[in-house]
């Protein structure tokens, strides 16, 4: 099944392969900066909204009107009713995915008309965790089989969505069985029995009618000037690649992932909005060298209700990192900020420190650590900032408190980047756009319409 593509007229050949109308929005920290509120509230704008990367170890969060929704795998577009698709670069399990589209339908969001899975994307089997569990990789895992899923597809022995179409699909999920049972034995745990895998399959069978060739439509799409969506889970700093490995996830969180996570041309990426939040979290293990004392960092979990949206452990709490963000800046080519959760730091502390440089040796980085040993030692340095009163109802920039629009300023002189959009609370109407901010080629922020639902 693939969704009907609203029609619109061919674009004028302009001597590039495509028209470059896609834009990233991605977590620039270590996740959670608030993705799934912001692509909701910018979904109006779009015709497609696709997932590039990850699993259902992600959780966004949307709350409109007082109703909460947490999304896994499924792009947050889905709740402005826009096509929506799961791309090659994710590994998603049968089983998570079914529950997403019962939570969906429960809430009267339909579905099967605009939600489409890539033939390429890998499938998590209930093995996956089983694996994930036996290796014991000691970083803090969501346990949700992800690393196992994506080493089996760079082994060249991963279970594809197109598989489920296949007559062989049996004799490929029992290759992967027997292989994670002789592994299984090895290391001394109980096997996975084949009822399992029939379990699996009657899972991945229900998903058959959604698997596509999704970069084959999105490219089309995008010949027929549609505007996409490229949806991050995770943030820059968890990327397998780019990230503080070893603690980092097992896909490419960054901008580069979504070419070659939805099968687009790097020509196609018209803009790189980045997300971070007022401050950082982190979930799970690995250095976060701004990490707040206690007494500090209990104050903000508790404002921010920062605990996991899938696995509902406690956030980790640091200061605001601008030489992390740097990095995230130039990594990605974030060409404009949004900003989310400052609102949770208003009233709390009388003075906010901001992290203006790493001291790792007595001397100043200059580039972001590669090592986890060398980020374990190094000394932030800080820089001393007011604190600012509670946000209140404000909707204009310029009623924000001043103390808080400084500290955006002191953001902005140190990237050279814009902030463009401030999220001042999880709803979607807590979303302000500056006007005084002009960030080229966004002319579409400007006009970003909260209330805009239909399909294009
Ligand atoms: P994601 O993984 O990046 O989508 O973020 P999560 O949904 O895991 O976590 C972000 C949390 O912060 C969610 O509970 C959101 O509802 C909430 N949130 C998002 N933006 C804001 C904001 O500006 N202020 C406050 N107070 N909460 C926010
Ligand atoms: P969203 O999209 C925050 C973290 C885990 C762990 C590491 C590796 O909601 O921002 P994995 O299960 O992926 O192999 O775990 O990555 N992690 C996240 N942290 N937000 C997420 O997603 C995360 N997804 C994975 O806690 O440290
Ligand atoms: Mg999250």
């Amino acid at each position: 099944m693939r969704p009907k593509l609203p029609a619109k007229e061919p674009g004028t050949p302009n001597g590039r392969i495509f028209r470059m109308s896609c834009t990233v929005v991605l977590g620039s920290q270590w996740g959670d900066e608030g993705k799934g509120k912001i692509v909701d509230s910018f979904a109006g704008q779009f015709d497609i909204v696709a997932r590039y990367q990850g699993a259902h170890n992600a959780g966004h969060t949307v709350w409109i009107g007082g109703e909460k929704t947490v999304l896994h795998l499924i792009p947050s577009g889905i709740l402005r009713q826009r096509y929506c698709v799961l791309g090659n670069g994710m590994v998603i399990s049968p089983l998570a995915f079914n529950l997403e589209l019962a939570m969906l339908a429960k809430k009267g969001i339909p579905t099967r008309e605009t939600v489409a899975v890539s033939n390429r994307a890998h499938l998590i089997a209930p093995w996956h965790a089983r694996l994930e569990e036996a290796r014991a990789t000691k970083i803090g895992t969501t346990g949700r089989g992800v690393g196992p899923a994506y080493a089996d597809k760079a082994d060249r022995i991963g279970i594809r969505a197109g598989d489920i179409l296949q007559p062989d699909f049996g004799k490929i999920v029992n290759a992967s069985l027997r292989e994670t049972n002789r592994e299984l034995m090895e290391r001394g745990h109980g096997t996975v029995l084949s009822n399992i895998a029939d379990q699996f399959m009657d899972e991945a069978e229900n998903m058959a009618p959604f698997v596509c060739d999704t970069g084959e439509l999105l490219r089309s799409a995008l010949r027929k000037n549609c505007e996409l969506l490229a949806e991050s889970a995770q943030g820059t700093m968890l990327d397998i690649d780019h990230g503080t490995y070893p603690f980092v996830t097992s896909s490419n969180t960054t901008a580069g992932g979504a070419c070659t996570g939805l099968g687009i041309s790097t020509f196609s990426i018209s803009h790189v909005v980045g997300i971070c939040k007022a401050y950082v979290t982190r979930v799970g293990g690995g250095k976060l060298p701004t990490e707040m004392e206690e007494t500090a960092g209990d104050k903000v979990v508790e404002a921010g209700q920062e605990f996991g949206a899938s696995t509902g452990r406690r956030r980790r709490p640091g200061w605001l990192d601008l030489f992390q963000l740097k990095y995230a800046v130039e990594i990605n080519g974030i060409q404009t900020l949004v900003m989310t959760k400052a609102d949770v730091l208003g009233g709390l502390f009388k003075t906010i420190p901001l992290c203006a440089g790493y001291r790792y040796g007595g001397k100043l980085l200059d580039e972001y650590p590669s090592k986890h040993s060398v980020l374990e030692q190094v000394e932030p340095v800080y820089t001393e900032h007011a604190g600012w009163p509670e946000f209140g109802d404000c909707r204009e920039y310029k009623d924000l408190p001043q103390a808080f629009r400084n500290y955006v300023r002191k953001v902005e002189d140190y990237l050279q980047v814009q902030v463009k959009v401030v999220s001042t609370g999880p709803g979607r109407e807590q979303t302000i756009v500056r006007r005084d901010a002009h960030v080229a080629g966004l002319t579409w922020m400007d006009d970003l319409d909260l209330n805009r639902e239909s399909a294009a």
